[in-house]
């Protein structure tokens, strides 16, 4: 499986005077503070506050950022205020996390980030796009269902799949959901 993006072009996707592009080295330190903010909104009776505070360490950013696999929207201003982070599960490509600064949701920023992955899983040769997600928040399953992700029952998903939803549910993750987008292949 390539995991380079080799539909990757130096041109970025623009939304609203945003940018989406493959992270710079220069953005991996300031996601972190993306990513507590963003997950200030979720409430504490599904996810314990000190989880809410846990960030994707800078070690598997950086990893990503290697690997082509780590996508970030650029306000107009410059700094990063939004990101995505993909890999794979059971074979399919995964969405490992989405963030985007609460001053600048609803813009049409988080649906350009996972478009921009889900292009990326196709060129890689990915089957499907699956990720893990909260059932009930606006912004969350309902928002994924618009994108076409169909909501997946615990035992259609792979052995993977089925651990990172037991690790979630050890931390205290209530209503986690996993869901999954089909890709068409090129050929298709
Ligand atoms: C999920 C997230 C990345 C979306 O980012 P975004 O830039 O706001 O995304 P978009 O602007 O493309 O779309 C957001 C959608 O959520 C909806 N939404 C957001 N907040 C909402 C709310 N409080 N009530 C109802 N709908 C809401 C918007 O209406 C929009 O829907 P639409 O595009 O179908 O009309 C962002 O909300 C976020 O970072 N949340 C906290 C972290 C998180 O939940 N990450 C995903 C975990 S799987």
């Amino acid at each position: 499986m390539n995991h380079r993006d080799s539909a990757d072009t130096p041109a970025p996707w623009r939304v609203a005077g945003y940018r989406i592009q493959l992270a710079r080295a220069v953005d991996l330190p300031r996601l972190a503070a993306v990513e507590r903010a963003a997950a200030r909104q979720f409430p504490t009776r599904l996810i314990p506050p000190a989880q809410r505070e846990g960030v994707v360490p800078l070690a598997v950013l950086r990893q990503a950022h290697a690997e082509g696999r780590l996508w970030v929207a650029l306000s107009p201003a410059g700094p990063p205020v939004g990101f995505a982070v993909a890999g794979s599960c059971d074979g399919e490509a995964f969405l490992i996390e989405l963030d985007v600064h609460p001053a600048h949701q609803c813009l049409g920023l988080g649906r350009a980030l996972v478009a921009r992955v889900a292009q990326w899983a196709r060129a890689a040769g990915y089957a499907a796009l699956a990720l893990t997600t909260f059932a009930s928040l606006p912004w969350n399953a309902p928002f994924y269902a618009r994108l076409g992700f169909q909501a997946l029952a615990p035992e259609a998903g792979g052995p993977e799949l089925a651990a990172r939803l037991a690790a979630e549910a050890r931390l205290g993750l209530r209503e986690r959901v996993a869901m999954r987008l089909p890709l068409a292949q090129p050929q298709d």
